[in-house]
């Protein structure tokens, strides 16, 4: 949800860090994007609407330089993705540049009144009042550092924000609710909304808190309070490499994170199963132990929520998934209750918002995310890292597969007595069940037979509920055709009317007991209606035998099977949208982290 990179010290590689940091931070939003940059002489700034190609092509034919800078690339919220609305915003007097993630609430009574005061605005976003309210600063005699002060403390909202100022060699930073790292390296400061936009130039970082104001220049950094105390700050170094945030041969992230699963989900197990003594022990939680649960998360984390509250209530722990936006406004009674956001980004504005009024009526808060120094991972009295490494990719994947094998491993290791042999040696042959499946997936050619349907419907019972949901969520992002994902059990009390010869439907049956057979009823109510069917299946059941096509998965238990469904509903939505030349890493309208709610 819009992506900010800045950096001092580059000197000639300025303007190239700057791109690279976009590009890497292209899947925070990619409506627009623009650079500013400070050298000697004036402030030079070039944006344009589009992707990140449509920048580059200005810029051929411009001559910027400097040796401070700030980028920008925009999810829109406020005006449309033209030139104007793209960032850097300027002030009238074109010495001040600002660059904005997060939505400042009270925008129209600013512009009002800088408006009345004589200011001309060029966009009609909220950002634009940030340089003029730095331009009102600077006109009445403050200096660049404390009209940058007074113009923040105007603002009510979520805000990252850097802005660059003629005849200064700083770049000024505040965060309130939106995420904001420095990057440090001898003799240079770099600052982006996330890790990966300088990873390749350092792996020291320093994670900026709510309320906080920075100044990167050529003598270094200083962080301090609103107060304008200096705040002692730990660097922390950043354990994945530059080279795993790039497609390593792959046409597109999705695919490269769908077969980066095996890895990632053997990270989130290394260390924390012991086989042969039968237990899971997840360090970072200690001997906490679950009583109640309520996970609270949005999109694919949701989903993740689902299958997650499946597995603690059939360990005897009372446990809700909520819609994190739903949780946050009216959220049911905690009692005793650790409340889990799962947020693969740890910064989801309506999983904050939620983990936050949990908090603050006095329930204990966990984070299981992917994202280490996130401001959840911050905030929470606890933290389980899915160990996934960096996604790119605006659909999440491998971090779905992560969330669900972390919130296994949660499971066994915090309700004392369940853990179970079987299930933890499922649990260690789950990567190399997952590899069998991306070697073998006939999902390429049942993609392209289904290809001109008019919808795709997922279905799935119990642990397989969540997954027809994502299976769904995913064929919806990346392909934009109509899919939907149901209880299997719903569909004849309404949805079945959708159904026709042109809406195949997926339906994932695994074992032979009565939930299997329950879904064959389900998928010969289907079959009578000439619905194409697509059994994902361990072969246990006879569903093939209703089925029009087969996507097989090892055999396994239902825990694990539901994760193995996943990955071949994965490369299905994949090869759809690869086959209708969708722009499947950057979807429409779509932004990998929504920080804003
Ligand atoms: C879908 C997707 C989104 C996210 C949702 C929550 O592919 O990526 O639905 O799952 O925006 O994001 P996190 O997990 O970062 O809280």
């Amino acid at each position: 949800m819009c992506g900010i990179i800045g950096c001092v010290g580059c000197g000639d590689r300025t303007l190239d860090t700057l791109m690279h940091g976009l590009s890497k931070l292209e899947y925070r939003g990619y409506d627009s994007a623009g650079v500013a940059l400070v050298g000697d002489g004036s402030l030079q700034v070039e944006k344009k609407a589009g992707e990140l190609d449509e920048l580059r092509a200005a810029l051929e034919d411009r001559d910027l330089s400097g040796t401070v800078g700030i980028g920008h690339t925009r999810w829109s919220t406020h005006g449309p993705p033209t030139d104007a609305n793209a960032h850097p915003h300027r002030d009238c007097t074109n010495n001040v540049a600002v660059v904005h993630n997060g939505i400042i609430e009270n925008y129209q009574e600013l512009r009002d009144e800088l408006e009345d005061g004589g200011h001309e605005f060029d966009s009609e976003t909220d950002t634009e009042v940030v340089p003029h309210l730095i331009e009102a600063g600077l006109e009445s005699g403050l200096d660049a550092e404390d009209a940058f002060r007074k113009a923040i403390a105007r603002l009510d909202g979520s805000f990252a924000i850097a802005c660059v100022i003629a005849g200064t060699k700083s770049v000024f930073v505040a965060r309130n609710d939106s995420p904001l790292v420095l990057g440090i390296d001898d003799g240079t400061t770099y600052l982006a909304s996330d890790v990966p936009a300088f990873r390749k130039y350092t792996d020291k970082v320093v994670y900026l808190e709510d309320g906080e104001f920075a100044r990167l220049d050529t003598d270094g950094w200083r962080v301090s309070t609103v107060e304008g105390e200096t705040v002692e700050k730990s660097v922390e170094t950043v354990e994945f490499d530059a080279e795993d945030t790039g497609k390593s041969g792959y046409e597109h992230f999705m695919l490269k994170e769908i077969h980066e699963q095996p890895r990632a989900l053997r990270q989130c197990l290394q260390g924390r199963v012991d086989e042969l003594g039968g237990t899971v022990t997840l360090e970072e939680l200690g001997d906490l132990e679950l009583e109640r649960v309520h996970l609270v998360a949005a999109g694919t984390s949701y989903h993740a929520a689902a299958y997650g509250a499946q597995l603690l209530q059939a360990d005897g722990v009372p446990a809700q998934a909520f819609f994190s936006h739903e949780y946050a406004s009216s959220p049911p009674p905690a009692e005793d209750a650790i409340v889990i956001g799962v947020s693969q980004s740890g910064e989801t504005a309506d999983t904050l918002a939620a983990t936050r009024e949990a908090r603050r009526r006095g329930a204990e808060t966990m984070a299981l995310t992917n994202t280490v120094g996130s401001t959840m991972a911050r905030e929470c009295d606890h933290v389980c890292y899915i160990r996934s490494g960096p996604e790119i990719g605006v659909a999440a994947t491998k971090t779905f597969a992560g969330q669900q094998t972390a919130l296994n491993l949660l499971t066994l290791a915090t309700t004392p007595g369940t853990a179970d042999r079987d299930i933890i040696a499922e649990l260690r042959d789950l990567p190399s069940n997952v590899q069998q499946i991306l070697d073998e997936s006939r999902a390429e050619g049942v993609a392209d037979e289904l290809i001109d349907s008019d919808a795709y419907f997922f279905i799935g019972r119990g642990l397989n509920y969540p997954v027809a949901l994502e299976g769904a969520l995913k064929m919806k992002e990346i392909t934009y055709k109509h899919a939907e994902g149901f209880a299997a059990g719903e569909l004849k009390h309404g949805p079945l009317a959708l159904v026709t010869e042109n809406t195949p439907v997926f339906a994932t049956v695994v074992g032979d007991g009565e939930m299997a057979r329950k879904t064959i009823g389900n998928v010969k109510e289907v079959e009578a209606r000439d619905a194409p069917v697509v059994a994902v299946t361990d072969g246990h059941s006879d569903v093939e035998r209703y089925a029009d096509h087969v996507l097989e998965i090892p055999e396994t238990n239902p825990r694990t099977a539901a994760m193995l469904a996943n990955v071949q509903l994965q490369l299905v939505s994949y090869h759809t949208a690869a086959k209708l030349g969708r722009s499947i890493d950057k979807p429409r309208n779509l932004a990998k982290s929504v920080t804003v709610e």
